[in-house]
């Protein structure tokens, strides 16, 4: 029995910082990002935006696909979660009036820790074909000011609806791992920021592709060639094209410049724009090469290379099922991608200070436009709303 991704959308937040704005501000070259790094753009979460209202409005269309009473598990990735003991899913299991016959859990590692959901929601399948599993990954990427990863912020969150017989992807059996105990980014309990040695995290990303690579060529016999598109996690675009020269190089594939754009680009359209959103990097540009290819895909291989800071890292493949096409979200992703409004680069600052120590009792003016939003906390409790 097939298993794997039957239905999959992404959200994100209303507002944006563009990298042209930020340039002007830092008085730096303007391609130093658009070309030297790859972004255009950062989705920036005003203060009544988080991971879980990101996630609601990720997760909500595809529920209402479906008959979501028979949601059997929630399995929600983030590294920017909002409670030290409460899992993000719970609150999301709420505002979703999802049902009580289900089990929510958390995941954590860096931005690792969407692919580890969703190897593990296919793990469940695979023992019991009944489940029909939401695993979400949401993220806000968030450095400190006038640091080398300000410009790499961003934010958003994807929903998976993992089943049998899945209508997307077939997630293929067999993957390679790695793992290294580094410190190449991280962010202490105390700190709403991440703490980063950027160009070290650079080449551990590279190293552990290598590592999960051979790894995985060793357990599952698959070879470049078998690849038609791959996916990368993205930091930034840049990385992406970093890793798949790492690779090419690797196997010593002879590659042309158009096969090899062929390979990566249409995965990046939707990250260049975006910004990180760490866990749901790797998965926003899943769902930008699905959106973004127009030549039929069902059969194809797509591979997915995950990196987690810290460091985690696996690689795996799934083959796209016939008629996926129909299933897309396509026109939802465009309209809230062109939907976002500017920010000054002072309007980014407010949003951002604005997050920085929330007080126990606060009632949110609604910024974010919906339809779901962190309406205030009282108490030190967090309340949600549905706006529309
Ligand atoms: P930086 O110091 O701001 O930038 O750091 P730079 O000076 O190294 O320039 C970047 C590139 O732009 C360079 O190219 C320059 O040559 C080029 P490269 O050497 O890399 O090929 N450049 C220009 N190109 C054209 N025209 C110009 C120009 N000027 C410069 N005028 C850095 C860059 C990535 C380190 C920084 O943005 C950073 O610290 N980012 C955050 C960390 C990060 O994203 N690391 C990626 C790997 S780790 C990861 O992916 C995990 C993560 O998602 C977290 C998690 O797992 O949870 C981060």
């Amino acid at each position: 029995m097939k298993v794997g991704i039957d239905l999959i959308h992404f959200a994100t937040a209303d507002y944006y910082l563009g990298l042209d704005t930020f340039a002007e501000e830092k008085q730096t070259e303007l391609d130093k990002y658009i070309v030297g790094i790859g972004q255009e753009k950062m989705s920036i979460a005003p203060p009544d935006e988080d991971i879980v209202s990101l996630a609601a409005k990720a997760a909500a269309p595809i529920l209402e696909k479906i008959d979501a009473s028979q949601i059997s598990a929630v399995l929600f990735a983030t590294e920017t979660s909002v409670d030290q003991s409460k899992s993000a899913g719970v609150f999301l299991h709420g505002l979703l009036e999802l049902p009580s016959r289900c089990r929510v859990v958390e995941f954590k590692h860096a931005c690792y820790a969407g692919a580890a959901a969703l190897q593990m929601a296919t793990t469940m399948v695979k023992a019991n074909h009944k489940e029909k599993i939401l695993v979400i990954a949401a993220d806000i990427a968030k450095y400190d000011v006038d640091t080398s990863g300000e410009a790499t912020q961003g934010c958003g969150a994807v929903a998976m609806l993992v089943s049998a017989n899945p209508r997307i992807i077939e997630i293929e059996s067999g993957s390679g791992y790695y793992t290294d105990d580094v410190m190449d980014f991280w962010r202490p309990n105390n700190r709403t920021t991440a703490l980063v040695d950027g160009k070290y995290s650079t080449k551990v990303y590279l190293n552990s592709l290598k590592h999960a690579w051979q790894h995985f060529v060793e357990e599952t016999g698959r070879k470049f060639e078998d690849i038609d598109y791959f996916c990368y996690h993205i930091p930034f675009t840049k990385m992406a094209e970093k890793a798949h020269k790492t690779l090419v190089k690797k196997v010593a594939a002879s590659v042309t410049q158009e096969q090899f754009d062929k390979q990566t680009l249409p995965s990046q359209v939707y990250n260049r724009i975006v910004g990180n959103s760490y866990s749901a990097s790797l998965f926003v540009g899943f769902i930008s090469l699905l959106d973004n290819v127009k030549d039929n895909l069902a059969g194809k291989r797509v591979s997915f290379f995950s990196y987690g800071s810290g460091c985690v890292a696996e690689f795996f493949s799934g083959i796209i099922q016939p008629g996926y096409e129909k299933v897309l979200m396509t026109g939802d992703h465009l309209r809230q991608i062109e939907q976002r409004q500017p920010l000054s680069y002072q309007q980014y600052l407010d949003y951002y200070h604005n997050q920085e120590t929330l007080p126990e009792n606060i009632i949110f003016p609604q910024t974010n436009k919906g339809p779901y939003r962190l309406a205030g906390i009282d108490d030190h409790k967090r309340y949600y709303e549905k706006t529309t």
